[in-house]
């Protein structure tokens, strides 16, 4: 059984690599599932540092560090794909195998997927939709110039480029039309090869929606799928999610394929953990897989309040066989919804970690990581909702949103009292 002979001597339950406020959001789940958990992160004012975890302060490259937190933890996962898994894998082994924690997802399924060009070649193998791609291949167009010619016969008018791998939040998605000028374009295929990722193109996909499906998984395949939602981006980040789908106008037959989709990645790779795919929908109901996150995902917050088990406890769950059958019945309420709280733009400052008092409203949570810095569409927090029925479900999201309208207004006068008065 794996971890059992570590089992005796661990220290830690859990350790997760990176401290951002997925991790945070892990150690309350660990918290509250009465296990111990350990960050590996690199700064006290990173989001984990403010929660029940045990921080431990060092990168990879501090190789005797590092090898000590892995040591003690009986299984690592991650709140990010971007690790350097060869890096990580040299570490692992130089361990003794009874010290040697368990990894989930497996550095190998986290290789693979932390590169969208092989999530294609995974979905294609599946024959699960996806948009038509092609990448940038400097052996058969000598610049990139040539290459954008050659997008304009695939394409057409406009198509969407990538970086395969370290984009997020809209950094790496890059909308190429006729207008767009030369040097953009070229920017952003340098920026991408410069952090060592492969570029390449998709086809503008005209969607109605965009949809998210979670669903963890363990080695027993065991399965607990969270509810269909529906989200809607903002310049390339989560600005809001609808839940379940099928209560805003998405119909059974597209929440079954979406869980046929997940299901059959998930077997493919015998996936362990939480995993979460975006899904684009457009007007003729044809579905296309947009990403695949190897990871807890924003448009999964919800569950927090929502659900008798939230994606982080499934995710930790998941690791210890410990998953229930099923999940879209013991939702507490019928309607729900998650708000992201992102910085306001023109709003750059530093401050402390405590929440702006917003007052409190029954059935609204508000979740506050407690970012050193705020700044221009940064995620610093997101607000949970539900509601009886579609009626009260509207009445729940002006409210949210006029909480959102408090906490800007909040962080806009802190803002104003430290350019006053500076520290
Ligand atoms: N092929 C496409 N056609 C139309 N819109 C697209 C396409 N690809 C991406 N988008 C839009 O850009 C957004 C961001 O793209 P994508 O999800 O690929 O990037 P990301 O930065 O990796 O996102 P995340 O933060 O979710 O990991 C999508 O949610 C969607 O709104
Ligand atoms: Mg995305």
């Amino acid at each position: 059984m794996k971890g059992e002979t570590s089992r005796l001597t661990k220290t830690t339950q859990f350790g997760i690599v990176g401290g951002g406020q997925l991790a945070q959001m892990l150690a309350f789940a660990a918290q509250d599932l009465n296990t111990s958990l350990a960050v590996a992160h690199n700064s006290a004012s990173n989001p984990a540092a403010f929660s029940p975890a045990k921080n431990i302060y060092c990168t990879m490259d501090e190789e005797d560090k590092f090898k000590d937190f892995l040591s003690q933890c009986e299984f690592i996962t991650f709140e990010n794909e971007f690790v350097d898994c060869h890096r990580l894998t040299e570490l692992l082994q130089s361990i003794d195998p009874d010290k040697r924690p368990h990894v989930f997802p497996s550095v190998a399924v986290l290789q693979k997927l932390r590169d969208k060009v092989e999530q294609k070649k995974i979905l294609s193998f599946l024959q699960i939709p996806s948009g038509r791609w092609e990448f940038f291949d400097t052996s058969k167009h000598a610049d990139s110039m040539s290459w954008r010619k050659n997008l304009a016969e695939v394409f057409g008018e406009q198509c969407v480029l990538k970086w395969s791998c370290f984009g997020y939040d809209g950094k790496g998605t890059f909308f190429l039309n006729s207008k767009t000028h030369q040097s953009d374009f070229e920017s952003f295929i340098h920026e991408g090869q410069k952090k060592g990722a492969q570029i390449f193109a998709e086809e503008h996909i005209h969607f109605e929606q965009e949809l998210a499906q979670s669903m963890a998984r363990s080695l027993g395949n065991q399965k607990l799928f969270f509810p269909l939602v529906t989200s809607r981006q903002v310049e390339g980040i989560c600005n809001e999610v609808k839940g379940p789908a099928g209560n805003f106008y998405i119909s059974q037959k597209i929440i079954g394929e979406c869980q046929n989709a997940i299901s059959k990645i998930a077997d493919h790779l015998n996936y362990e953990g939480l995993l979460s795919v975006e899904f684009f929908i457009n007007k003729n109901q044809q579905l296309f897989v947009n990403e695949i996150a190897p990871r807890v995902h924003n448009t999964a917050h919800y569950s927090q309040d929502v659900c008798q088990i939230s994606q982080f406890s499934a995710h930790l769950r998941a690791a210890l066989e410990n998953l229930p059958p099923a999940i879209d019945s013991v939702l507490a309420f019928p309607f729900f919804g998650m708000i992201n709280i992102l910085g306001p733009k023109n709003l750059e400052f530093e401050r402390s970690h405590l929440i702006p008092h917003v007052g409190s409203q029954e059935n609204i949570f508000v979740h506050w990581y407690g970012k050193a810095k705020i700044a221009p569409r940064r995620k610093l927090g997101h607000i949970n909702f539900c509601a009886e029925n579609h009626t009260a479900f509207e009445q729940q999201q002006k409210r949210a949103t006029e909480i959102l309208q408090k906490i800007f207004a909040s962080l806009f006068f802190e803002a104003e009292n430290l350019r006053k008065a500076p520290l």
